[in-house]
């Protein structure tokens, strides 16, 4: 069994875009700027969006953080979207999700510039995307595509059977993982809370992508001996007896699942750090076709 380690290739990828960030900056040339919109102070989004601005100071990205009020308006924020929108300076931004339940999520994520959108979530990117078109990948999807190819995972005509359906993860790794190219080529059930037979489905599957959120929801009956386990889960559950506490737990019952598999992810140590890696890979293209060079 490998363990798909997240973490590392992470840090290889950094490393790529930092070496070409040092590049930029001997040129004389602007280094990409991130911003990143946190409304509220839900504890994990503090947390990801935390750690997003502190690799961009690792890379030598420049970063801004508009961190606003739980209790802001759907008109301030999409005022704050529309000034991002037209900042020279900023070459990309994300709005960190979930919004409060007062705002509508898809109206701000509408109003995001396509071409800022470096997380690929505004519906002219996701149609790019499902068209095999170049664009802005949203980063856990995108992640885990290139987790899959730098270890080269044999995908080509395989079942991958993904759980989960949203809009940021499950919808997109089923149509990237069923495309022609690397890491992809693959035949691609989608199960979701309605699906019957969840199962029967997972045990045929040879590569199986956990979505859910719900903890230790893959056990290892439900795993075909020699699969490819992706656990995209990252849920937080409460323990006292921990220092922060609660302890981060995903999808799969990871010890008993790794050793059925052939390759599994960790969490926390998997897809995670991927998303982020991706998410400045995103900005650096944006920066690119900014100045007209891609
Ligand atoms: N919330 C959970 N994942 C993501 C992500 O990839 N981007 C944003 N903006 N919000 C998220």
């Amino acid at each position: 069994m490998v363990i798909l380690d997240g973490k590392k290739i992470s840090n290889q990828i950094k490393d790529e875009i930092a070496t070409e960030v040092t590049q930029m900056k001997e040129r004389g040339e602007k280094v990409p700027h991130l911003a990143a919109v946190l409304v509220g102070n839900d504890g994990a989004s503090l947390t990801y969006v935390g750690s997003k601005v502190r690799s961009c100071k690792r890379i030598g990205f420049e970063s801004t953080l508009k961190h606003l009020p739980e209790d802001t308006t759907e008109e301030d924020l999409l005022s704050l979207v529309n000034d991002l929108n037209k900042d020279p300076e900023i070459d990309g931004y994300i709005v960190q999700l979930p919004l409060p339940k007062h705002i509508d999520e898809q109206k701000v994520l509408m109003a995001v510039h396509p071409d800022k959108d470096v997380d690929g979530f505004h519906p002219t990117n996701f149609g790019k995307m499902a068209l095999d078109m170049e664009t802005f990948i949203s980063a856990t999807p995108y992640g885990i595509m290139e987790l899959l190819r730098r270890y080269e995972v044999d995908t080509e005509g395989k079942h991958a059977v993904i759980i989960g359906r949203s809009h940021i993860v499950g919808r997109p790794i089923s149509i990237l993982m069923s495309q022609k190219g690397k890491a992809a080529n693959a035949t691609v059930p989608l199960c979701h809370s309605r699906t019957k037979n969840i199962k029967e489905l997972t045990l045929q599957a040879d590569i199986v992508v956990s979505a859910l959120g719900v903890p230790h929801f893959l056990k290892a009956d439900m795993v075909k001996p020699g699969a490819v386990v992706i656990d995209v889960g990252i849920t937080r559950v409460e323990d006292k007896s921990k220092e922060k506490g609660y302890y981060i737990t995903g999808d799969v019952d990871f010890e008993k699942v790794k050793e059925k598999a052939s390759y599994i992810t960790p969490v926390p140590g998997g897809v995670g750090p991927m998303t982020i890696a991706m998410l400045l890979k995103n900005t650096l293209l944006a920066r690119e076709r900014h100045r007209g060079n891609a």
